[in-house]
C-alpha cells in the first residue's frame, strides 16, 4: 500500500503555479495596492463577466459576504431568514448578525439540497428571505425555490460558497436570485491565500450599498450617516485570484472527471451517493456519500491510509448556539440523517490517478461494521 491519501492538499496547486503567482503578487506590492485598490476592481470586473452578473463588490471573507446581503437588501431585527439546517454555520451568522432570527429548514433526502415544502411550511409573517445553499457544489432547486419566495414576497439568496463556476440550467449561480455570496477561503473551487469572498448582484443599489458598508459608510466629503465596517478585500488576494480564475473551468472539469470515476466505480451497497438531478452542473467542492454506520466506515478508510472529513457532523437546528430557538432531534430528519452519516472523500483536482485508485478500492472493500 503506497503513501497516505490526504484528503486535501493545497501544496501541489502552489507548487505547479508558483511563478505566476509570486509575479502577480510582486505586482501588487511594487504598486502598493494592499487594501481595495485596482487588482480588486480588476478580479471584481473578471468575476462578474464570468458570473454573467453587472455588479461584484469584493470583501474580506465569504461570512461577511453574507451579512453584507443581509443588511444591504434591508434584512433587521425581528425579521426571520429561512436557511437549510445542513449547511456549515456560517450560512446562519450573517442573519444572526444583522438582528434576524434564523428558521431552519430540512433537505431533499436524495438530493440533499434545500426542499422546497420545507420552506413553505416555515414562512411566517416575519419572513423576509430565504438563502439557498448550493451544497457541495451542487445548485438547489433554484425554479422551485423562487417559486415559494415570489408567492410570499422574500428575497432570494444564493449561498454560493461551495459552488464557483456549478451552473443551474445552464447559468452560472451567482446571479441567478436577488444576490449570490461566494467565499474564497482557500480549500474553496476558487480559493485566495487567505480570507476572501463577495457579493455578485444585479441590483445596482444593492452593490453599492456593499461598496459602501464594506468601506466605514464613508459619505462623500467624510461624513459617516450609518454605521459601517471594515470588510474590504486585500489587494493580494483579488490578483492570486485573478490567476486562480483563469484555471477555474479546467481544475472544476478536472474535479467532475473525478467525480465521475467516483460514481461510477464505487459500487459498494452499504455507501450511498448525492443523487444529481439533469440540467444542474456540479462542480464537486465536496464528494460526500453518506454510510450506516460512518464510525467503522472512517476506520477501515484509515487502515487502509485514506483520508476523510464530515461536512457537517452537527445540523445548524442543533447547534448549542442555536438551543434558545427550541428546535429538538426529530425535528428535520433529512439534515439529520445527512448530518450523522455523512462522510467527505478526497475530493481536488490534484489527486493523482492511482490515489483515486485507491480511494475507490477502499470504498469497495468496507464490508460493514467490525463485529467483536
Ligand atoms: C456554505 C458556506 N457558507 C459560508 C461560508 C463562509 O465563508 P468564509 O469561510 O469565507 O467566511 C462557507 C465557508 O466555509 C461555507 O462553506
Amino acid at each position: 500500500m503506497g503513501n497516505f491519501v490526504e484528503y486535501i492538499d493545497l501544496k501541489r496547486d502552489y507548487i505547479t503555479r508558483r511563478d505566476e503567482y509570486l509575479d502577480a503578487i510582486d505586482l501588487v506590492c511594487q504598486k502598493a495596492q494592499y487594501v481595495d485598490g485596482e487588482f480588486v476592481r480588476q478580479f471584481e470586473s473578471e468575476f462578474a463577466a464570468y458570473c454573467g452578473v453587472p455588479f461584484v463588490s469584493c470583501v474580506n471573507s465569504g461570512t461577511n459576504a453574507i451579512l453584507l446581503s443581509m443588511l444591504a437588501t434591508g434584512i433587521q431585527s425581528g425579521d426571520e431568514v429561512i436557511i437549510p439546517a445542513n449547511t456549515f454555520v456560517a450560512t446562519a451568522w450573517g442573519p444572526v448578525y444583522a438582528g434576524a432570527k434564523p428558521v431552519f429548514v430540512d433537505c431533499n433526502p436524495e438530493t440533499w439540497q434545500i426542499d422546497p415544502a420545507s420552506i413553505e411550511k416555515a414562512v411566517t409573517p416575519r419572513t423576509r428571505a430565504v438563502i439557498g445553499v448550493h451544497l457541495y457544489g451542487l445548485p438547489f432547486d433554484i425554479d422551485a425555490v423562487r417559486a415559494v419566495t415570489q408567492r410570499y414576497g422574500l428575497l432570494l439568496i444564493e449561498d454560493c460558497a461551495q459552488a464557483h463556476g456549478a451552473t443551474y440550467k445552464g447559468r452560472p449561480v451567482g446571479g441567478l436570485c436577488d444576490a449570490g455570496c461566494f467565499s474564497f477561503y482557500p480549500t474553496k473551487n476558487l480559493g485566495a491565500f487567505g480570507e476572501a469572498g463577495c457579493v455578485a448582484t444585479a441590483d445596482s443599489a444593492v452593490a453599492q450599498k456593499i461598496d459602501s458598508l464594506k468601506n466605514h459608510a464613508a459619505d462623500i466629503g467624510g461624513d459617516h450617516s450609518e454605521i459601517g465596517f471594515n470588510m474590504r478585500m486585500d489587494g493580494i488576494q483579488a490578483a492570486v485570484l485573478s490567476v486562480r480564475l483563469k484555471n477555474l473551468d479546467a481544475l472544476n472539469t478536472r474535479r467532475r472527471a473525478i467525480a465521475q470515476r467516483y460514481s461510477e466505480e464505487i459500487v459498494n451497497p452499504l455507501i450511498q451517493k448525492q443523487s444529481v438531478p439533469e440540467q444542474k452542473r456540479h462542480v464537486y467542492h465536496l464528494y460526500v456519500v453518506t454510510v450506516d454506520d460512518r464510525d467503522a466506515f472512517m476506520r477501515h478508510l484509515a487502515a487502509k491510509k485514506v483520508g476523510c472529513a464530515i461536512h457537517y457532523s452537527i445540523p445548524c437546528h442543533l447547534q448549542k448556539v442555536f438551543s434558545h430557538l427550541g428546535y429538538k432531534p426529530g425535528d428535520l430528519p433529512n439534515a439529520e440523517y445527512v448530518s450523522g452519516h455523512c462522510v467527505s472523500l478526497p475530493m481536488y483536482p490534484e489527486l493523482f490517478d492511482g490515489e483515486i485508485d485507491r480511494v475507490i478500492e477502499a470504498c469497495n472493500s468496507y464490508q460493514g461494521g467490525y463485529r467483536l
